[in-house]
């Protein structure tokens, strides 16, 4: 697909070290579009949890109105230790991802350099592979509650809650992916229908949606199993589809394959409609304002949006550069104590950008 050429962005940098990285990311967004020739308009929004605990305010209806017309979400953190846990999370990120249906949360996992990959014997090649995880129903739709809370007799509950049609088109999405890729031809249903039996929906709707796919192999993994293959094999993956919690669990390990949380990104999608693009990282309270946070995460993140609004070639430009850059050492490693400030290593990414166009 090719872009429109002019975009709407919405930018929530958010918490911690949100603003920090966002700003690299806007300044590699600037330079790729001056070289590839899109226009973009971007809207900053004060949202996250410093604006709550001064405003009380999360995601006013207004904003999620106007948010809904533009093309594109570019999200930093969101996370404050000063709130009541998933309180801020709950109001700003799912409020977008449940009320703009984003059904499909996207997590590439891929090392772009042989001395990110912590795994022994292993190389950047080993670790090439995609997560579909589907991101509006399951534990995260929050149904449930306390009963008599704070007492001795306390119940709390939480259901995981799968509906066919979301179940289906995760699992749709995830063939048409691994079609697409053309890579490995394969895709793995990661679930735990062996415990919990109500994901055996995951196991009819995988076979009956399988079938349209006869060139594609169709495998599967208990979620456990999965970390184990994933930290064993894990050049075997070429697309894993499953559902939200498993989803966010198995990207965290996913993201140490590729190096840290520092390089992780992911779109929340709903094909054709305005869709959100974060770094898979959090707020990391300790490192805010301290221009150390790594922000290649974010940068990926902005890579990921314009590809998915049809800019492949500005795409695959900061892609490639972010590989340049960790292939040939000016950016040595990922850790926050590696020395490098989180401005320098966006001045690193956008020279390279300029030098590769
Ligand atoms: C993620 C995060 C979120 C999630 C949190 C911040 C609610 O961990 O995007 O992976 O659990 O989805
Ligand atoms: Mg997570």
């Amino acid at each position: 697909m090719s872009g429109k050429g002019d975009y709407d962005i919405a930018v929530i940098a958010g918490d911690g070290i949100g603003p920090e990285v966002v700003q690299e990311g806007l300044k590699i967004l600037q330079v790729a579009s001056e070289i590839t020739g899109f226009n973009y308009d971007i809207k900053e929004y004060p949202f996250g949890s410093e604006h709550y605990l001064a405003t009380n305010e999360l995601l006013p209806d207004e904003a999620f109105e106007e948010i809904k017309g533009m093309d594109a979400v570019y999200l930093g953190a969101i996370g404050d230790p000063r709130c009541e846990p998933g309180l801020v999370e709950h109001g700003i990120i799912s409020k977008i991802r449940f009320g703009f249906d984003l059904y499909i949360n996207l997590r590439p996992i891929k090392a772009y350099a042989d001395n990110l990959v912590p795994l022994k014997g292993k190389t950047a090649d080993d670790i090439d592979f995609i997560v579909v995880r589907e991101n509006t129903e399951d534990l995260y739709t929050n149904l449930g509650g306390i009963f008599k809370r704070g007492t001795e007799h306390e119940v709390a509950m939480a259901q995981m809650i799968f509906t066919r049609h979301g179940v289906e088109r995760a699992i749709r999405y995830a063939f048409e992916l691994a079609k697409k890729r053309n890579k490995g031809k394969r895709v793995t249903l990661v679930d735990k229908a062996n415990a919990i039996r109500s994901m055996d929906i995951w196991t009819r709707v995988f076979q009956e949606v399988g079938e349209e796919y006869p060139d594609i192999e169709k495998d599967h993994a208990y979620v456990d199993a999965c970390c184990m293959w994933m930290i064993k094999d894990p050049e075997f993956f070429d697309v894993i589809v499953t559902n939200n919690i498993f989803g966010d669990i198995v990207t965290d390990l996913g993201a140490m394959l590729q190096g840290g949380m520092g390089v992780a990104a992911s779109g929340n999608l709903h094909p054709g409609k305005v869709s959100m693009f974060e770094p898979i990282h959090g707020s990391a309270p300790k490192y805010k304002g301290q221009n150390k946070a790594n922000p290649i995460a974010a940068m990926v993140a902005v890579a990921m949006m314009l590809d998915y609004l049809g800019e492949t070639k500005a795409a695959n430009l900061i892609e490639s550069s972010v590989q340049q850059s960790l292939q040939n050492g000016q950016i040595p490693d990922l850790s926050a104590s590696s020395g490098m400030s989180t401005n320098q290593i966006g001045d690193i990414i956008s020279d390279a950008i300029v030098q590769m166009k």
